[in-house]
């Protein structure tokens, strides 16, 4: 009987291309809607060898993700730990995507917030449950005025523009740092966008703006000191990020390597993952990429 489930799931693992292993889970075909099936057996046949992407299929309430490596497509179901739930990326590269074009800087930016847009969106179909961004910094007050003017009118036309459809596809959002210090129309809108999306389940989007880690740590021990006894669950519950499903995986783009005081708590047990893309030309698939490698990595805690 054992040796029958085997077989079964390696033949079903083979028809598409993935590696068998305990992760990849058949599912009774009886009880999956034909839809879904449809749905599956399309975006395989779409796929080309040497594409990147990802997809997210819903069987049954079950959730599988389609990933491409470039080699063969990967079938993860979600919750086996094999898909990060939450990942968060450090957006670099904005201003060097525009020098070599011989553009603004500004322009850089306003190329990062379509880059924003697209990644958000990639996020909700490849079924992540949170996406955290690290917008501006609270050392980017360093910055050109000039400078700090546009990031905080584009943080501005973004909310405008995309909120909508934020709220029509089931995203949260939050905000991760010391925000109620940027200008008070930008802390009203924040906070309207907050309420207006906080019964919304489908993926978080946490916008790190004067966002800091040795603040939020300072903030966040601060308050459990003010209830009670500093422990590691104290400061974890008083993090802006309280509440989001751990840090499993981090993305930096634009080659450099280094967490520039983004999530230091949270970074604990994420896996790190680095490209040489500037963030205006990141992409789903990019993304989808960071996802696969992601899966096969294999994390310890410390343990063995
Ligand atoms: C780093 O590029 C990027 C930033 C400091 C800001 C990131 C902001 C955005 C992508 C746009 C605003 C975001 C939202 C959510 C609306 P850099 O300027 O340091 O690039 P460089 O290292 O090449 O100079």
């Amino acid at each position: 009987m054992t040796l029958l489930r085997t077989r079964k799931r390696k033949s079903l693992a083979s028809d598409i291309g993935a590696s068998p292993s305990k992760d990849i889970v058949p599912f009774p075909r009886k009880r999956e809607s034909m839809a879904k099936v449809v749905s599956e057996r399309r975006w395989l046949k779409s796929w080309t060898p040497g594409q990147v992407g990802g997809d997210n299929v819903l069987r049954g309430g079950r959730s599988i993700i389609m990933l491409t490596s470039g080699s063969k497509p990967e079938r993860i179901e979600a919750g086996t730990g094999k898909m990060p739930r939450h990942v968060a990326i450090i957006m670099d590269g904005n201003g060097r995507w525009a020098k070599k074009r011989m553009l603004p800087r500004a322009m850089g930016h306003k190329r990062g917030v379509e880059t924003v847009r697209k990644i958000v969106r990639a996020a909700g179909e490849l079924g992540l449950e949170a996406l955290s961004l690290y917008a501006f910094s609270s050392e980017n007050w360093k910055r050109p005025e000039d400078e700090i003017n546009d990031l905080m009118g584009l943080m501005r036309e973004f909310i405008k523009s995309d909120l909508d459809e934020f709220a029509a596809n089931d995203v949260r959002l939050k905000i991760i740092g010391n925000y109620k210090a940027l200008a008070p129309d930008i802390v009203d809108m924040l906070e309207e966008s907050i309420a207006r999306t906080s019964q919304n389940t489908r993926t978080t989007l946490a916008v790190a703006l004067n966002y800091g880690a040795q603040d939020e740590l300072a903030r966040a021990a601060r308050s459990a000191a003010a209830q009670g006894e500093i422990t590691v669950e104290s400061i974890e519950a008083n993090l802006d990020t309280a509440g989001l499903p751990p840090l499993d995986l981090l993305i930096r783009t634009s080659g450099e390597q280094r967490l520039s005081n983004f999530m230091l708590w949270q970074a604990a047990y994420a896996e790190f993952w680095f490209t040489d893309t500037l963030w205006p030309d990141f992409s789903k698939d990019e993304l989808a990429q960071a996802l696969t490698e992601f899966s096969t990595r294999e994390r310890r805690y410390g343990g063995r």
